[in-house]
């Protein structure tokens, strides 16, 4: 008897050690914690969204909140039409791709960061608990966007949202669980009705989310399948949803038929240059394959970059790119094959390439952050098989035109800090929020826009190369910024954009060249300025730019440590050099010591005006 009771004390004890161990969900006021090394990062997963009026009972306005098309909601939600207005608290399946993320050495936290755009009214509170529902909090979007004041928002600044959602540890995705679904906790729930909500059971739900949650938590949900969601079978339908419904349809023909159209170009374009290739008859094996492949993979792609694409973009005509910029005058290039031109009264930057766009235009379609260019639509002339994107208009133009000019006396150093958190906070986007990750592959001044607020943006994607760690034979970029490993063996990876982004620190601070008229590369030069002891700051003073000498209104503190990270970047073993999120992260701290120095805060506006 009184071994069995011993042995029952025993099992409990067991069983609750083996719960804690389980409990891994830390619910902190930043977020949910998470470990690197013991969960399957990054995976895919859904949170469950219900349609609310009046802004989200469609799956346009939705799809867009959460950077994704409508198919990928509507597949997975049962919905068989994706153009049919929703019902309020309709229930849909939002597929996220959720990673853990490094905050700082001693944390990281788990969530999928969405790009979203800070309209009239938005404070992170309203977006968080209204348009995002609870599946996050404002103190985390506070953590994960340390370069953002969040009482001094401003329409049009981009804000990372982070969703929290939960990846399954290593050795739990298996037969049982394949995705832990984001859901927040309802004032009518009990965890008995979740589970039977998703057909998960009660005990697993506990032992992954604790005990201790509370109404309008996130709780997640382990499942070993998507549940399939019952959807109202007819919408209500009164007369002005009917005429609603008409317009859509005809749109939805609409971008049917363009879409054909363009499979039809881009398929008679492929073809026909294989035939006028093949004329030729003095191409070798590689070439050969290589073509096979590239039909092959516009085949394949095309389809599917369409589709997304039609979704997301405008289709301009090409009569009102040629109209906008009088037949591609010259009087209207920026530079190379981009044209200023006006349509409808808005400004846009126009280039001009080959069908070779593809892989930009998918880029491009994949990311959505204030610190890139946007792009705005795009354009195919069937006659010269000639492709259009349609990028915002940047007006100030690249920062490189700025910085070897007259006109850097203008940048102080308090804007040329700014413009560099600007361009990691891009790059560190590309590199960890989209998947596959995206290499610029091109990081230089002259690919470095400002605009009307002397914001950086980074711009032309024309190399970018999504998926990283591969060899490459053709080498590109420009020369200066390449790193020296890509140069040597054409080994691409986002630490080549970490070097290229050193170079432009540099830049920054020194006023200077990439490559000086000797042929000098600007890299080589900072060596050793840092190293040796004496007279440092008079080395360093001597080396940076003449109009921030002049203008005296940086902390040397703060260029040492700009120049630090430049450095840190530029080191020749890429393993070595620092990833973009703790270059963000040392970046701030810098912006932080020089706001705590300088109050006279020279504002861009007033020097842009002039
Ligand atoms: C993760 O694993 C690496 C090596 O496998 C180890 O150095 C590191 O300390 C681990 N991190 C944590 C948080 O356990
Ligand atoms: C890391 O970040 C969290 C949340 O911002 C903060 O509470 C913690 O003190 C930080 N730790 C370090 C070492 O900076
Ligand atoms: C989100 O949580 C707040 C309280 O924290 C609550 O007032 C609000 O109604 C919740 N929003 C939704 C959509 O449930
Ligand atoms: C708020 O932001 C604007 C522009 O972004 C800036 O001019 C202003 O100084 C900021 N105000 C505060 C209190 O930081
Ligand atoms: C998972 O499925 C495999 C076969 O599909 C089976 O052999 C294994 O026992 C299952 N594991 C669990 C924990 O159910
Ligand atoms: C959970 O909620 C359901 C209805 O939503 C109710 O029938 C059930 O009794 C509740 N269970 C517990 C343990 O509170
Ligand atoms: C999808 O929803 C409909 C109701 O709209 C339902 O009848 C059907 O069973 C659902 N589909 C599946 C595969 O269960």
């Amino acid at each position: 008897m009184k071994n069995r009771v011993l042995c029952i004390c025993l099992t409990l004890l067991l069983f609750f050690c083996c719960c804690d161990s389980q409990a891994k969900i830390e619910p902190t006021t930043s977020g949910y914690t998470c470990n690197t090394n013991q969960t399957v990062s990054p995976c895919q997963t859904y949170v469950y969204y219900q349609a609310i009026s009046p802004d989200f009972l469609d799956l346009a306005s939705i799809a867009d909140l959460f950077s994704v098309s409508r198919l990928m909601i509507s597949n997975p939600s049962n919905i068989s039409s994706p153009s049919s207005p929703l019902i309020p608290f309709q229930s849909l399946f939002i597929p996220i791709q959720c990673s853990c993320n490094t905050i700082n050495t001693s944390m990281s936290i788990s969530y999928a960061g969405l790009s979203y755009t800070i309209k009239k009214g938005d404070t992170y509170y309203l977006v968080s608990t209204k348009k995002f529902q609870n599946l996050t909090d404002y103190q985390s979007v506070e953590v994960v966007n340390p370069s953002l004041i969040p009482t001094n928002l401003s329409i049009g600044e981009n804000v990372i949202f982070p969703i929290f959602c939960k990846c399954p540890r290593k050795g739990q995705l298996g037969n049982q669980t394949k995705y832990l679904i984001s859901y927040v906790f309802q004032p009518s729930d009990n965890f008995t009705s979740i589970a039977t909500k998703f057909g998960s059971d009660t005990q697993s739900i506990i032992e992954l989310n604790g005990n201790k949650i509370k109404v309008f938590d996130t709780v997640f949900v382990p499942v070993s399948r998507l549940p399939i969601l019952t959807q109202p079978v007819v919408a209500p339908v009164s007369p002005r949803n009917n005429e609603r419904k008409g317009k859509v349809r005809g749109l939805s023909i609409g971008l049917a038929v363009c879409g054909i159209l363009l499979i039809l170009v881009c398929g008679l374009w492929g073809y026909r240059e294989i035939l006028i290739r093949k004329n030729r008859g003095n191409y070798n094996d590689a070439e050969k394959s290589k073509i096979g492949q590239k039909k092959k993979a516009v085949k394949v792609n095309i389809m599917a970059d369409v589709s997304d694409c039609l979704d997301k973009y405008r289709v301009f005509g090409i009569d009102e790119l040629v109209e906008a910029t009088d037949g591609f005058d010259d009087k209207w290039v920026i530079q190379g094959s981009v044209y200023k031109g006006c349509i409808n009264g808005e400004l846009y930057a126009i280039k001009k390439m080959k069908w070779n766009a593809c892989e930009e235009l998918k880029i491009l379609q994949k990311v959505n952050h204030g610190n890139l260019v946007k792009l705005e639509g795009f354009c195919i002339d069937p006659e010269d098989a000639n492709c259009y994107l349609i990028y915002e208009y940047i007006e100030n133009g690249s920062l490189r035109s700025w910085l070897h000019s007259s006109r850097s006396k203008e940048l102080s150093w308090k804007m040329r800090l700014r413009i560099a958190i600007d361009v990691a906070n891009g790059l560190q986007y590309i590199h960890e929020h989209t998947r596959p990750r995206v290499v610029h592959k091109d990081i230089k001044s002259g690919n470095i826009l400002l605009d009307g607020n002397m914001r950086g943006k980074i711009a032309n994607f024309g190399l970018a190369k999504s998926g990283c760690n591969a060899i490459t034979m053709h080498i590109v970029g420009t020369q200066g910024y390449i790193a020296p490993e890509y140069l040597t063996d054409g080994v691409v990876s986002t630490k080549m954009d970490v070097f290229s982004f050193g170079v432009v620190l540099l830049e920054l601070v020194s006023g200077r060249e990439a490559v000086n008229e000797e042929g000098k590369v600007l890299w080589s030069t900072i060596d050793g300025i840092l190293e040796r002891r004496g007279g440092k700051t008079e080395r360093l003073r001597e080396w940076m730019d003449e109009s921030l000498r002049i203008e005296e209104s940086y902390t040397m503190d703060s260029v040492v440590n700009v120049v630090s990270v430049a450095i840190a970047c530029l080191h020749r073993d890429p393993t070595r050099r620092p990833s973009m999120v703790d270059i963000v992260y040392a970046l701030c701290k810098s912006d932080d010591l020089f706001s705590d120095l300088s109050q006279d805060g020279l504002s861009p506006r007033l020097i842009v005006a002039r």
